[in-house]
């Protein structure tokens, strides 16, 4: 059975950053098999791991839509997409990625994401670990493509706005019922610890703080993976003191 953590939260807040850490320690823990998944259409969880993503499910899904011709006869076209999505996941060292994109031609968007949450599921299912990378705000739990997870974690800066985002985030996990067995949430960026009144009033599990870390600048600043990140960065250390919080199995 795979373990899944989903990463959320306001923009800018570190979700990319830290889902690209998760992997670094999972990996480095020797956890089993991961995957990453880029469910935001930007692309940047590929590029903070150091992957060249050659192509997204969007992109086969435009491809399909252009050529229906190439879908061989006679296959169903939910069975050739599927085919096509698992070979577009890119092996790196250590993990997969799989690239999300937006497909960018006219077409139901329901019949799309009926379709990814179908093929994504399945793909996890062989995965011991996936760390999925959602896009900023609300809409992957609209569209419930962030549906049943393990850990739900949210990321928030110290900030009024970003702490009410993850507010947000938990009234709506409980208005569209979807089941994570844990609903985390933490501070990245800061040292700054919650008061308990703040805390109950997001209504998550508050798990600590990631502090700013200058490696992580230098290291957004060079576009340098941050799976090449020193072992000793204060973000690495601060996070495997509260890992066992988001993916221990218990
Ligand atoms: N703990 C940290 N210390 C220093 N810089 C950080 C830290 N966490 C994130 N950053 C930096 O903050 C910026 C935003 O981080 P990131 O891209 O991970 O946020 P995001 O929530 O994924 O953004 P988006 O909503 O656009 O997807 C990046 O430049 C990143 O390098
Ligand atoms: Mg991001």
């Amino acid at each position: 059975m795979s373990y899944t953590i989903a990463i959320a939260g306001k923009g800018g807040t570190g979700k990319t950053t830290l889902a690209s850490l998760f992997i670094r320690l999972l990996k480095e823990d020797n956890s089993g098999s991961i995957l990453a998944v880029d469910a935001d259409p930007n692309n940047n969880l590929a590029e903070n791991l150091g992957v060249k993503v050659k192509e997204t499910v969007g992109s086969i899904l435009d491809a399909v839509s252009r050529s229906p011709e190439k879908i061989p006869a006679g296959m169903p076209k939910d069975t050739f997409i599927e085919y096509q999505v698992q070979t577009s996941i890119t092996e790196a060292p250590g993990f997969d990625l799989l690239a999300m994109g937006r497909p960018e031609g006219p077409g139901c968007y329901c019949y799309v994401n009926n379709l990814l949450r179908e093929i994504t599921a399945k793909l996890m299912k062989d995965y011991d670990y996936v760390v999925i990378d959602n896009e900023a705000g609300f809409e992957h739990l609209s569209r419930r493509t962030t549906r049943a997870c393990d850990s739900l974690l949210v990321v928030s800066d110290a900030t009024r706005a970003g702490l009410r985002a993850a507010g947000r985030i938990n009234a709506l996990v409980k208005e569209l019922n979807i089941s994570a067995k844990r609903n985390l949430f933490l501070i990245n960026g800061s040292d700054k610890i919650l008061e308990k009144e703040i805390i109950k009033k997001i209504g998550l599990d508050y798990i600590g703080n990631i502090p700013a870390d200058p490696l992580i600048t230098k290291a957004s600043l060079n576009g340098a993976s941050l799976m090449e990140l020193d072992g000793g960065a204060v973000s690495l250390n601060a996070l495997r003191k509260i890992k066992e919080k988001i993916w221990h199995r218990s």
